[in-house]
C-alpha cells in the first residue's frame, strides 16, 4: 500500500526521545476530533498486543546488549504486525492515522545512532511494509541535551513509580550524547531528502506555539487537492 492507494490520511511524529512529540499528538488528536474527524492515535515500537510485547523487550533496560541488527529486526518485527492489525485498515476505512514514531526512526536510531546506515532500513521498509508512506511526518527538532535529560527523568519518575519493571523503557535513554547527535542528524538527512513529507518544527517554544504550527501544516495536508 503506497500514500495514494487509500481513503485515509497517514501522518507520523518524529523526534528525539523528550522533545515532546507525544504531547503534540494527543493535542492535534484533539483538535481534529473537535472538527469532527475520526482519528486513531497510536505509536511504535507498539500498537497491537504482539506489538507492545516487542516494545518491552526492546525498550526496557534490563535487556541485555542487542546487536543492532537485532533491534532493527525486531522494530520491523513490531511495524508489520501493527500496519497489518491498525495502520492499514483504519487508513482503507478513511480514517486519519496519527503514529507516534515510523520507520523514519529506524533510519535515525538504526541507521543513524546504530551506524547501521540507511540502506537496510530502506530496504527492509519496502520488502516487509510494502514501502508505505506517511501523507505527513512531523519532525520535531530539538535540543539534544534538553530532550534526552527531560526523558531520562520522565523514565525514572516512571520506574519509581511502579511496583515492578515492566514499565521501564530507559533502554536508549543509557545512550551517549554522540549517539542522539547521530539520531539527530540522521532525521535531518531524511528531511532535507524528502521535503515534501517530512515538515521540520522547532519544539523549542511552548507547548501552544508548537502546536499552533503542527495545525497549520496537518490542514494544509488534510484540503483535498484541487
Ligand atoms: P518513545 O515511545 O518514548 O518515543 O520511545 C521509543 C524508543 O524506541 C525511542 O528511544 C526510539 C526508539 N526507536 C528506535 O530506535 N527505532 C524505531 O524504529 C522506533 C519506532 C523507536
Amino acid at each position: 500500500m503506497t500514500s495514494h492507494s487509500h481513503r485515509g490520511k497517514f501522518i507520523t511524529f518524529e523526534g528525539l526521545d523528550g522533545c515532546g512529540k507525544s504531547t503534540q499528538l494527543g493535542k492535534l488528536a484533539a483538535a481534529l476530533r473537535s472538527q469532527g474527524m475520526i482519528v486513531v492515535e497510536t505509536r511504535e515500537p507498539g500498537g497491537t498486543q504482539a506489538a507492545e510485547k516487542i516494545r518491552q523487550l526492546l525498550l526496557n533496560s534490563r535487556t541485555s546488549p542487542l546487536a543492532p541488527n537485532t533491534e532493527l529486526a525486531l522494530m520491523f518485527a513490531a511495524r508489520v504486525q501493527h500496519i497489518e492489525q491498525i495502520i492499514a485498515p483504519a487508513l482503507e476505512a478513511g480514517k486519519i492515522v496519527l503514529c507516534d514514531r515510523f520507520t523514519d526512526s529506524s533510519e535515525a536510531y538504526q541507521g543513524g545512532g546504530r551506524k547501521l546506515g540507511s540502506k537496510p532500513v530502506l530496504e527492509l521498509h519496502r520488502i516487509l511494509c510494502g514501502d508505505l508512506q506517511p501523507n505527513l511526518t512531523i519532525l520535531m527538532d530539538s535540543d539534544v541535551v534538553a530532550s534526552v535529560r527531560r526523558a531520562r527523568r520522565r523514565n525514572k519518575a516512571q520506574a519509581e513509580s511502579a511496583s515492578n519493571h515492566a514499565s521501564d523503557e530507559g533502554r536508549f535513554e543509557k545512550e551517549n550524547r554522540a549517539f542522539f547527535e547521530r539520531v539527530r542528524e540522521a532525521y535531518l538527512t531524511i528531511a532535507r531528502r524528502e521535503p515534501r513529507r517530512v515538515k521540520l518544527v522547532d519544539a523549542r517554544g511552548t507547548i501552544s506555539q508548537t502546536h499552533k504550527k503542527i495545525l497549520e501544516l496537518v490542514q494544509k495536508t488534510l484540503k483535498p487537492a484541487k
